[in-house]
C-alpha cells in the first residue's frame, strides 16, 4: 500500500523540495499543507507542473495531517507549538517527523537549547504517547533538496524513542535520495538540531549555501 505523507507548512523552503522528491520516488502519495487552503493548492500545482503529473495535493494543515499517514513537519521554530495544536488531533496513532530547528534569530549559527530540551522533544511532550516523533531533515539544506534531479551530499540523522518510526523516516530519506541513519533516541536530537546552526555559521564564513554532514567509518 502506497503511504500517504503530509508536509506541513509544506509552502516554505524546506517542505516543497522533500514532497517534490517523495512525489517524484513514487513511493508516496503527497499533501502540502499549509494555514490557507489557496497557498497549500497553489504550491502543490507548481510543484506538479515541475514534475509533469498530479501528484501532490494541497490542504489546511488540520486536514492535510489527518488526511496522511505520517506526517512531517517544517515550519520555523516559531510557530512550532501552535502548528503542533492545530495538527494534534489528526496526528493521533501517526508517526510525526519533526524537522524544525529552534533558532533564535538573529544569531541563527549560535546554539540555542529550547527549555523542553530540543524541538522534537518539546513535540512529543506536547503530543504524548498518541503521536511518535521522531527528528529527521535538520541537516539537509532546501538548496539541495529543490534540485530534485540529483542526489544529496548529506546524510540523515533520526533521532526518536520507536524503533518503527525511526525506520519510517530512514526510508523517507532514501526516497529522497538521501542516507537515512539512526541516531539513537530521542534525546539525543538536541544534538542534530544544534548542529544545523554550526552549519549555518559554516555556511557564512565559507560562502557556501548548503553544508551538509556525513558520517564516515560505516559499511
Ligand atoms: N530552509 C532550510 O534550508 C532548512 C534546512 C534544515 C532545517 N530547516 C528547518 O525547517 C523548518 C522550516 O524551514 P523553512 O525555511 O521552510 O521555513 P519557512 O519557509 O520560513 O516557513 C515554512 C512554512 O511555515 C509556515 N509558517 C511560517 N510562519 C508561521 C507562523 N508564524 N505560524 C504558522 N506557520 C507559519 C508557512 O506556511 P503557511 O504560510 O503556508 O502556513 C511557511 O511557508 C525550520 O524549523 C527550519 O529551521 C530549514
Amino acid at each position: 500500500m502506497t503511504k500517504t505523507v503530509a508536509v506541513i507548512g509544506g509552502t516554505g523552503n524546506e517542505g516543497p523540495g522533500l514532497a517534490l522528491r517523495w512525489a517524484k520516488s513514487g513511493r508516496y502519495h503527497v499533501i502540502i499543507g499549509s494555514r490557507q487552503q489557496e497557498k497549500a493548492e497553489r504550491v502543490a500545482a507548481e510543484l506538479n507542473a515541475r514534475l509533469g503529473q498530479d501528484l501532490i495535493r494541497g490542504m489546511v494543515n488540520p486536514e492535510a495531517a489527518a488526511a496522511a499517514d505520517l506526517a512531517v513537519l517544517t515550519v520555523p521554530y516559531s510557530a512550532h507549538i501552535p502548528t503542533l495544536k492545530s495538527i494534534q488531533a489528526g496526528l493521533t496513532g501517526k508517526i510525526l517527523i519533526d524537522v524544525t530547528v529552534p533558532l533564535q534569530p538573529p544569531k541563527v549559527s549560535h546554539v540555542y537549547t529550547p527549555p523542553g530540551g530540543s524541538a522534537t522533544a518539546e513535540a512529543q511532550d506536547l503530543l504524548g504517547d498518541a503521536v511518535r516523533v521522531v527528528a529527521a531533515f535538520q541537516n539537509v539544506s532546501a538548496t539541495h533538496l529543490d534540485d530534485a534531479d540529483h542526489p544529496i551530499d548529506c546524510d540523515v540523522l533520526v533521532c526518536g524513542d520507536d524503533k518503527e518510526a525511526k525506520a519510517e523516516a530512514i526510508t523517507l530519506a532514501e526516497a529522497a535520495g538521501m542516507r537515512g541513519l539512526d541516531a539513537g533516541p530521542l534525546q539525543n536530537a538536541v544534538m542534530v538540531e544544534g548542529l544545523t546552526s554550526v552549519l549555518i555559521g559554516i555556511n557564512i564564513r565559507y560562502k557556501v549555501k548548503g553544508a551538509g554532514i556525513r558520517i564516515t567509518g560505516l559499511k
